[in-house]
């Protein structure tokens, strides 16, 4: 088998963002997945996705709207999970354990019981479970932590990931601000979960909590001229307000496992404006440009400052894999996001996790991000909520075991999972 022939599950935005991404992977000439079948329970957007595969693809997709047909399907080996975060495992679990590989979109699950459930399952079903952690791709995060593993700043003594800014408007679909849903704080928070595992190691312990500093989500605007008729379509659904149950902000403070602190600032409402990612040692300080991009990686070393592509004279063993360079060039540390639009570079990203993923499958070999690196980049934002709970910092094996979990109980129950 060259080619991993996959369904995708969960054809909303997302869905359609992954099927552009598809598209890009076919393209870079070393494509290994087959996008054969889609998959939603609302099916004008089963069928929405098909004309997407048909027009980009040339080919008709096979079309579910429910999982059990889908999964009896032997010539289907994956799903591609794409599902609003408080269904993924109730997706996922049923196909792992029928044997199916299954790549699923960040956060891998809503609480720990939730991603819990799909790593076992992953484990009972002997199947390659991945999660699309798309951010950490980006050329210049390769870059940075590249920088941090090679010792240029000394050894790592802080962290910070910082990001504050956003409005009153519901933030893209009105689940997000919906606790037993997967509010944004952990939707958008767990991005930067992951990239703070992926430039400093294992978490060990966390002390933060989460809060709503917009407690009304008004309709937004702007939809009417949206680059993707999925979005488009989407938002005339949109109720002209939302009351949010869940936290549309986060904040926390991590002792890494080498002994590194790291901060955590997301603030998706008004008030305020900013951003930082930056690594600290005692020789040197990395600042990344955040994501998507393409802006330059700056470090600053006693007495000189770098940015981008100079860096590499310092690092002569970095380059970047195979799918990554087809698809940003050798030299894509630093790219101009202008020259392209923002769904190219998204697809770029994506195109490299499902790359991964069939790679993983086609070979016998693990993903980049696993069931766990999925769990723990959920335990960073779930274990902040934790913590304010229990008024106390606390020890990722109390999250992630599941010895702490009032925060989680009423969605644990919502789910079935209690
Ligand atoms: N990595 C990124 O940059 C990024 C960006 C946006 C969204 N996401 C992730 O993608 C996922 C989907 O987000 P979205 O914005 O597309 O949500 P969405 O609400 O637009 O789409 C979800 C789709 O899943 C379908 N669905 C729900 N239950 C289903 C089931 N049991 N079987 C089949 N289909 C089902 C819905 O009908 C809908 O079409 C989330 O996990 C989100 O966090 C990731």
């Amino acid at each position: 088998m060259e080619k991993v022939p996959l369904c995708v599950v969960g054809c909303g935005g997302m869905g359609h963002r992954h099927i552009l991404a598809y598209k890009v992977l076919e393209e870079s000439g070393i494509g290994n997945v087959e996008l054969m079948a889609v998959c939603d329970v609302n099916r004008a957007n089963a069928e929405f996705a098909a004309r997407e595969v048909q027009r980009l693809f040339g080919r008709e997709p096979l079309i579910f709207t429910d999982m059990d047909s889908m999964l009896k399907r032997d010539d289907i080996l994956a799903v591609d999970v794409v599902t609003d975060v408080s269904v993924h495992h109730q997706v996922a679990v049923p196909a792992l354990l029928a044997g199916k590989h299954a790549l699923v979109e960040k956060p891998l699950g809503i609480t720990m019981r939730a991603c819990q459930a799909m790593i076992d399952a992953a484990r009972t079903g002997n199947a390659v479970l991945a999660t699309a952690e798309n951010y950490r791709r980006d050329p210049p995060n390769r870059l940075a932590r590249a920088i941090v593993e090679s010792g240029l700043l000394g050894d790592p003594f802080l962290m910070i990931q910082a990001s504050a800014g956003g409005s009153d408007r519901i933030t893209i679909t009105p689940w997000r601000h919906l606790k037993e849903k997967g509010a944004i704080g952990l939707d958008m928070g767990v991005h930067y979960g992951d990239i703070i595992q992926y430039y400093m190691g294992d978490y060990a312990h966390v002390f933060g909590g989460g809060f709503i500093v917009e407690p009304v989500r008004r309709r937004p605007d702007g939809y009417d001229d949206h680059p993707l008729e999925s979005y488009r379509e989407r938002a005339k659904t949109y109720p002209e307000s939302v009351e949010a149950t869940g936290e549309d902000s986060v904040v926390a403070l991590y002792r890494m496992r080498s002994g590194a602190l790291a901060q955590l600032v997301l603030v998706a409402g008004r008030g305020g404006r900013g951003r930082e990612r930056s690594v600290h040692g005692r020789w040197g300080a990395l600042y990344s440009p955040g994501d998507r991009n393409g802006r330059p990686v700056v470090l600053r070393l006693e007495g000189k400052e770098l940015k981008g592509r100079e860096i590499l004279s310092l690092l002569p063993d970095f380059h970047l894999d195979e799918i990554t360079e087809r698809l940003f060039g050798a030299d894509g540390v630093e790219y101009d996001p202008s020259a392209t639009s923002f769904y190219e570079i998204d697809s770029r990203h994506l195109a490299i996790e499902y790359h991964d993923f069939a790679q993983a499958i086609l070979t016998g070999g693990q993903p980049e991000v696993d069931g766990l690196g999925g769990m723990q980049a959920v335990a960073a934002i779930v274990g902040a909520y934790e913590s304010a709970h229990a008024g106390r910092s606390l020890s990722m094996e109390e999250i992630m075991g599941g010895a702490v979990r009032a925060y989680q109980q009423d969605i644990d129950e919502a789910l079935g999972l209690a």
